[in-house]
């Protein structure tokens, strides 16, 4: 059972600048529909704002204080629900599949860091503007485990030691 942080970071972890992400990069965004549908995703809330729509093909389960408020999907192949606390999500998502993406913003990452199993990064060559970033990946913790390079940057996965 993986529960793995997708993002795409750039040289110093910068995730965004609290509206948007720093980088769209065409592969990334369709490798991270491959890697992820038929799969569950948890965001927070404003990043499921910011996505505007649900994701087809994929279960996302948006974490926010006001659950009753989040209007869900009808029809389509996107499935989706909202809960109370990352917790919950947690839970829910375990119970629908054995792969749980965690796909921000910074207040997710920040809080599911030490459940984490695995991240799933696009770790971009450049400096982005923005506050938002992902908590730094401690050696001690974290293992190298896939690094496929691309132009200007790379798709990195590391497992949890
Ligand atoms: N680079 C990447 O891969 C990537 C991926 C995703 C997002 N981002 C960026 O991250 C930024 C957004 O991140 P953010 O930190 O501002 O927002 P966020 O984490 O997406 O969402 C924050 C919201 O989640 C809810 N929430 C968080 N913790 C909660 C808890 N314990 N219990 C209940 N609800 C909780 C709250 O919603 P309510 O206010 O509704 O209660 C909170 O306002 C943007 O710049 C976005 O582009 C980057």
């Amino acid at each position: 059972m993986s529960l793995t942080a997708i993002a795409i970071v750039d040289a110093h972890g910068v995730i965004g600048d609290g509206e948007r992400q720093p980088f769209e990069i065409a592969e990334d965004w369709a490798r991270f529909k491959k890697v992820t549908s038929g799969h569950v995703l948890i965001m927070g809330r404003r990043t499921h704002d910011a996505i505007g729509r649900w994701l087809p093909g994929r279960t996302t389960i948006v974490v926010t204080h006001t659950p009753d408020v989040v209007q869900l999907p009808s029809g389509g192949t996107a499935d989706g629900r909202a809960v109370a606390s990352l917790e919950e999500a947690i839970e829910l998502g375990r119970s629908i599949d054995d792969e749980v993406y965690v796909a921000g913003g910074g207040t997710i990452y920040a809080q599911a860091w030490p459940l984490l199993t695995d991240l799933d990064l696009t770790e971009v060559h450049a400096e982005a503007e923005g506050s938002v970033r992902l908590p730094p990946i401690d050696p001690a913790d974290w293992v190298e485990v896939s690094r496929e390079p691309r132009e200007g940057f790379d798709f990195v996965h590391y497992r949890r030691r």
